[in-house]
């Protein structure tokens, strides 16, 4: 029999994810010289995890690197297995039956937790939830957010914090052209949300936010932002980082929180407020999130590593809703080694280790492999990290031959999975372009399963 690799015996894979780090994986397998086949697995009927169901809908230039993933999804090697959730619909165990390699690009899907007294009380939130309810996810589609108090509080200061603030601070008419989910619209447009607090635990000169995305708060039709100048004196060490070359980044972030610190009072129906060297000790209220008490801090530790400490000076801050944003974490899945602390999948170099000792077949990539940080773009050098190691130990995988999905058929029959192919998933595209163009919208997104599966039964 031909080794794995060859035209008669192509190498086998399963994508367990097709969000960006698992269309950068394919495009890593489909250019590489060994000839392969590759199944995409993904628990959703629509493809592109957070590009779709994350980026913020009011940034649709971020989103056009899906451009790129549906060129990729016509290459003929490629087959598309929607509406499969792994781990559920089909065991790892299974998958590795039938392929060579089996690469889990399936992200980072729930949250981190700030471990506070009151964190669950009603009304406060995961930065994750609001972002899931306003993208259209299914998942979350049936939360409530109440926004009719005055007050929102968000914990943390990277991007999706930024995000979080900009949706509830926008108007409708900001929003409304586009692909926000139709119910999301509907609840911002009764929003009373006017004073929006973002508050960090270290400095303005270690905020993890972009500059570009900061400035988008001087150009708010009916929100300004509010900066104390006191809140920009820095310590030595903070000075000695923005010094530094290599924070160009921050250093520019900071000029945007000067010239927001120069503003005039402001005088439009909402403020975001950014508060830094704070940190939130407890969430209290009766019945529901009524005020969040907060330490001040002082950073300690050297440049670039400076750490907050808290200090015996409190304050109270009356508040009627609270979102933590501060950071994303992965999910076990049955049959996957998993890093509690981590919330990742343990690998080196991208191959799963059980222990020291790689477990034969299984890669990761993204977010599940090294932790929730960084942009799209990111995710092309770690998928073609982690096929680099896939292909590095074909040798490994012999002369053995592998069915791919044919072999999960009776499985899915059994078990009454209805599989979404690619085909199916652009007709669920063309039918979401064709509802958002009465609204003027670039799509408007279906929210739950059954209805993106309902357009396959009308379109038979
Ligand atoms: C709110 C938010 C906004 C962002 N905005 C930007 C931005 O504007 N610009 C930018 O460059 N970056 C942005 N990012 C970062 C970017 O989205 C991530 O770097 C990237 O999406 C990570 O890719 P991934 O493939 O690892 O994970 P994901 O994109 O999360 O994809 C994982 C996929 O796996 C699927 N999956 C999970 N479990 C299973 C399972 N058991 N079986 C089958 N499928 C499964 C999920 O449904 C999902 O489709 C943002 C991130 C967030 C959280
Ligand atoms: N437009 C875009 O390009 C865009 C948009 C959204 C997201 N993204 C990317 O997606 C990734 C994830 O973004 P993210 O905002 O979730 O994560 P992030 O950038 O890591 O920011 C997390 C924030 O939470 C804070 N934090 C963590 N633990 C905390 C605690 N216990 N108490 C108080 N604060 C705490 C962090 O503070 P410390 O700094 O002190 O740890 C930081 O301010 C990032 O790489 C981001 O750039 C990009």
């Amino acid at each position: 029999m031909s080794d794995v690799g060859s035209e008669q015996n192509p190498v086998r894979a399963a994508i367990v994810g097709s969000g960006p780090s698992g269309f950068y994986a394919l495009e890593a397998l489909i250019r590489s010289e060994p000839a392969v086949l590759v199944d995409m697995f993904e628990r959703l009927p629509s493809p592109f995890g957070l590009v779709r169901s994350g980026v913020a809908p009011d940034h649709p230039k971020l989103k056009k690197p899906i451009g790129v993933y549906q060129k990729l999804a016509g290459a003929p090697e490629f087959r598309f297995f929607g509406n499969v959730n792994v781990g559920r619909d089909v065991s790892v165990e299974e998958l590795r039956n039938c392929y060579h390699a089996v690469v889990f690009a399936c992200g980072a899907e729930t949250d981190r937790k700030l471990g506070i007294p009151g964190e669950h009380l009603p009304g406060s939130h995961a930065a994750t939830e609001l972002v899931g309810w306003y993208n259209g996810h299914p998942d979350y589609r049936d939360l409530e957010f109440d926004l009719s108090h005055d007050t929102a509080v968000i914990i943390g200061q990277g991007n999706v914090a930024v995000d979080v603030c900009r949706i509830l601070a926008k108007t409708v008419d900001e929003l409304k052209h586009s692909d926000i989910a139709k119910h999301a619209l509907e609840a911002l447009a009764q929003s009373k949300v006017c004073n929006i607090h973002m508050i960090g635990r270290r400095g303005p000169a270690q905020a993890k936010f972009t500059h570009q995305e900061l400035r988008e708060f001087g150009e708010l039709t009916e929100c300004e932002p509010v900066v104390n100048p006191k809140d920009l004196e820095l310590n030595e060490t903070s000075r000695e980082e923005l010094a530094d070359r290599n924070n160009r980044a921050n250093l520019k972030s900071f000029e945007v929180l000067q010239s927001f610190a120069a503003r005039p009072p402001p005088a439009s129906r909402r403020r975001c407020r950014f508060h830094f060297l704070k940190s939130p000790l407890e969430l209290k209220g009766e019945h529901r999130v009524e005020r969040m008490v907060l330490a001040r801090n002082l950073l300690e530790g050297k440049p670039s590593q400076q750490f907050a400490r808290a200090t015996e000076e409190l304050e109270e801050l009356t508040c009627g809703l609270v979102f933590r944003s501060i950071g994303y974490r992965g999910m076990p899945i049955p049959g996957v080694p998993f890093d509690e602390g981590r919330g990742v999948f343990p690998n080196r170099d991208g191959r799963i280790i059980d222990g020291e000792s790689a477990v034969p077949g299984l890669y990761a990539t993204g977010w599940i492999k090294r932790g929730p940080t960084g942009i799209i773009g990111t995710n092309r050098a770690d998928s073609v990290a982690t096929v680099k190691a896939l292909l590095e130990d074909l040798p490994n995988f012999g002369a053995t031959q592998k069915p791919g999905a044919d072999g999960l058929k009776s499985f899915f029959e059994y078990r009454g999975v209805r599989v979404v192919s690619y085909e199916d998933w652009q007709k669920i595209d063309s039918a979401e372009i064709r509802r958002g163009q009465a609204a003027g919208k670039p799509r408007e997104k279906f929210t739950r399963v059954e209805e993106m599966l309902s357009v396959l039964d009308e379109v038979k």
